[in-house]
Order: structure tokens, then sequence, then C-alpha cells
């Protein structure tokens, strides 16, 4: 049976608390399905991958354990070894190699809507208006969301195939319908919190 998007967020909450994770999770599954539509791809199953990601690293929160202890819980749970592989390579350390489009959007999306979504917090507009040009100087900013690993970012759109202002773009197109969820402010509610 395939698994459903209902599904993979009841197996994440259940193990995943805290609201910036969920937030993390969510904006990794609006950028995923963003691009699987784009592909023409099951973006059921991609939301379920890019859901699941991080769904281990609250009670795995070091590298020795994250995310590879989480995939026997994952196939305990029934999920297929596509939605497995997948989260096992959007580890760096893990060395997977990256050879489904579905592994090469789940990374290329990760740290850059961890990234767009931090430029989204700090502006009274959110995402709205936000360009790729000052979405690129603030990378250049190691201060500016320091978690989040620049190599990884370059990278991502690379493996993609397209040029980061046109990857960029794209996750903040998919992050502005769920600002409110992400906690992001809207040129519509700008100044009222
Ligand atoms: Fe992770
Ligand atoms: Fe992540």
């Amino acid at each position: 049976m395939a698994p459903t998007r209902e599904q993979a967020w009841e197996t994440l909450t259940r193990y995943t608390k805290s609201e910036s994770l969920l937030r993390h999770a969510l904006a990794v599954e609006a950028s995923t399905a963003a691009y699987a539509r784009k592909l023409g791809a099951d973006e059921e199953l991609w939301r379920v991958a890019a859901l699941l990601h991080d769904f281990d690293y609250e009670i795995h929160p070091t590298l020795d354990k994250h995310p590879q202890d989480g995939a026997p819980i994952l196939r305990d749970e029934g999920y297929p070894e596509e939605v497995i592989e997948a989260v096992l390579s959007h580890a760096e350390h893990l060395g997977m190699p990256r050879d489904t489009p579905l592994k090469r959007t789940l990374f290329a999306c990760d740290e850059l809507s961890g990234f767009v979504h931090a430029c989204g917090l700090v502006r009274p507009t959110g995402l709205d208006g936000l360009e790729p040009k000052s979405v690129k100087k603030k990378l250049k900013q190691p201060s500016f969301a320091a978690g989040v690993h620049r190599d990884e970012v370059y990278a991502g759109a690379e493996g993609l195939g397209i040029e980061l202002d046109d990857h960029i773009r794209n996750v903040i197109e998919a992050l502005q319908p769920i600002a409110p969820e992400l906690g992001l402010r809207t040129a519509e509610t700008a100044g009222t919190s």
C-alpha cells in the first residue's frame, strides 16, 4: 500500500513535538511537492518522504544516529524502501548516491527551505517581495542562519541541474501559500503583529 501524506504526518507528530522542527518539515514538504508537480512525479509519495526526512531528529539529535537509526522505525511502520532510501540520502555524512529525482529534490529542498524560511522571518512582509538576489546576499553572510550549510544549498541546486536563482524562486513560491503555518507574516498581515 502506498503511504499517504496523512500517515506520514501521524508518524512525524508522534516523534516530533518541537514547533520549529514541524515547521521545517512542512517547509521541505511544500518545496518538494512543488517540484513533484513540476516534474510530473508522485506528489503524495514525495510529500511523505519530505515530511519524514527529519522525523527522528528529536529522538536522535546527533549524526551518529540521525537519520540512520530512524530507518528501522520507518520500515516497521511499513513505509516503502523508496521513501526510506530518500530519507537516508538527505544526510551528507552517509554519502549515499542521489540517484533518483526524489533524492536530488529532497536534498536540494532541505537546507534551502530552512534558509528561505529564515529570510522570511526577519522581513516585515515575510516572503512577499523576497527576491532571489537578497536571499543570495544573505547566503554570503555566514552569521545569518548560521546552521544552514551553504555548500549543501549550492550543491542541491547543482544536483537539480537548475540555476540557484530559479531554485530559490521556486522555493519562495512553494512556501508562500503556507506562510501562516510557518509563522511568517505576509504583505497583508504586515504591521498587525
Ligand atoms: Fe536531517
Ligand atoms: Fe531537514
